[in-house]
């Protein structure tokens, strides 16, 4: 079983991952973690215990940060709305939040398990993934990898130049991609691959039920709101993809890459560079011989969208029948 901390800011896509993490026995869901990105951390907290309330997923979920760490806040309220998950009905939460800030628990749950046991999942910014490695740095170490959705090396989504969770806290996004860990990039090359198409959303309409109800609605809304920036066909459901990923490492094609986060560009800022080994690698990104290229990154490229779908039909069937 893959032991897995989901850091989310629910959120349509998600809400998806929740139900995914959840539904599937591969996946060891330690916790829920909370952060503002989609909307603000009330409401994307709020969403994540209403989420798990609905469907009985009896996880700790912590609340986490307020903001970035140093940009003004950006939410994405005109993709998901005025809730953060508006669309479907889901009811108030019925349990209570864990007592620790998001940030003390990532920790505290990383050097609870034995080395390299514990995965990190951010699905939206990443400011409590900073937070934590900057309060404890012994978490790099510790952690057995980090799979992040979040990124692109093509381009975004909320600039020409940039994906929103990475946009929402480059710094942070900065500290997580230079700390000496395993970090898989899961950007917008992959995650637009992973659409709802009207064949995955007939499957789901048949298992029936309010669990497919509510994906169905999320779907319809997100319809409504992706828009033509994006030029995607079908609403994409991103945040899930990692935790495919965790379920089934074949789902993905991956190359190697030396990926930098740009802070500081006027037109750019929130861009995650990648400088791809395959590619012919360039030896220096520039500056200092220091910043020399390593490819230590792994960028997912390539999504198997059968498999991705046929899990998302088995996790909600599980979920359904319980
Ligand atoms: C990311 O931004 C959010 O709107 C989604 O939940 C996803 O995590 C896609 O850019
Ligand atoms: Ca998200």
């Amino acid at each position: 079983m893959e032991k897995i901390i989901l850091d989310c800011d629910p959120g349509h896509d998600d809400a998806i991952a929740i139900l995914l993490a959840a539904g599937n026995p591969k996946i060891d869901l330690l916790g829920i973690t909370t952060v503002s990105g989609n909307h603000n951390v009330d409401n994307t907290t709020r969403n994540a215990l209403s989420v798990c309330t609905a469907y009985g997923i009896k996880v700790p979920v912590a609340k986490g940060s307020p903001g970035p760490l140093i940009i003004d806040q950006v939410l994405a309220v005109e993709i998901h709305g005025d809730t953060g998950l508006d669309g479907p009905v889901l009811p108030p939460a019925s349990f209570a939040l864990d007592k620790r800030h998001a940030v003390d628990f990532i920790i505290d749950t990383v050097m609870a398990h034995e080395p390299k046991t514990v995965t990190l999942v951010p699905v939206g910014p990443y400011t409590n993934i900073a937070l934590a490695v900057r309060k404890d740095p012994r978490i790099v170490e510790r952690v057995k990898r980090v799979v992040a959705m979040g990124g692109s090396f093509t381009r975004g989504n909320i600039t020409p130049a940039a994906e929103f969770n990475v946009y929402a806290d480059p710094e942070a996004a900065d500290v997580v991609f230079r700390a000496d860990w395993d970090v898989t990039m899961v950007g917008l090359d992959l995650t637009h691959q992973a659409l709802a198409t009207p064949d995955l959303q007939d499957r789901v309409r048949a298992i029936g039920g309010p669990m497919a109800r509510f994906i169905l609605d999320i779907w319809a809304f997100i319809a409504t709101t992706h828009g033509g920036l994006l030029q995607i066909e079908y609403p994409a459901i991103h945040d899930a993809c990692c935790v495919a990923a965790m379920i089934d490492p074949t789902i993905f094609i991956t190359e190697r890459a030396d990926i930098r986060v740009e802070i500081a560009g006027r037109w750019t800022k929130g861009m995650t560079v990648c400088n791809f080994e395959k590619m012919g690698g360039m030896r220096h990104f520039g500056g200092t011989a220091s910043e020399q290229t390593d490819f230590r990154h792994t960028v997912a490229m390539k999504l198997d969208h059968a498999k991705f779908c046929d899990l998302i039909v088995d996790a909600l069937e599980r979920l359904t029948r319980q």
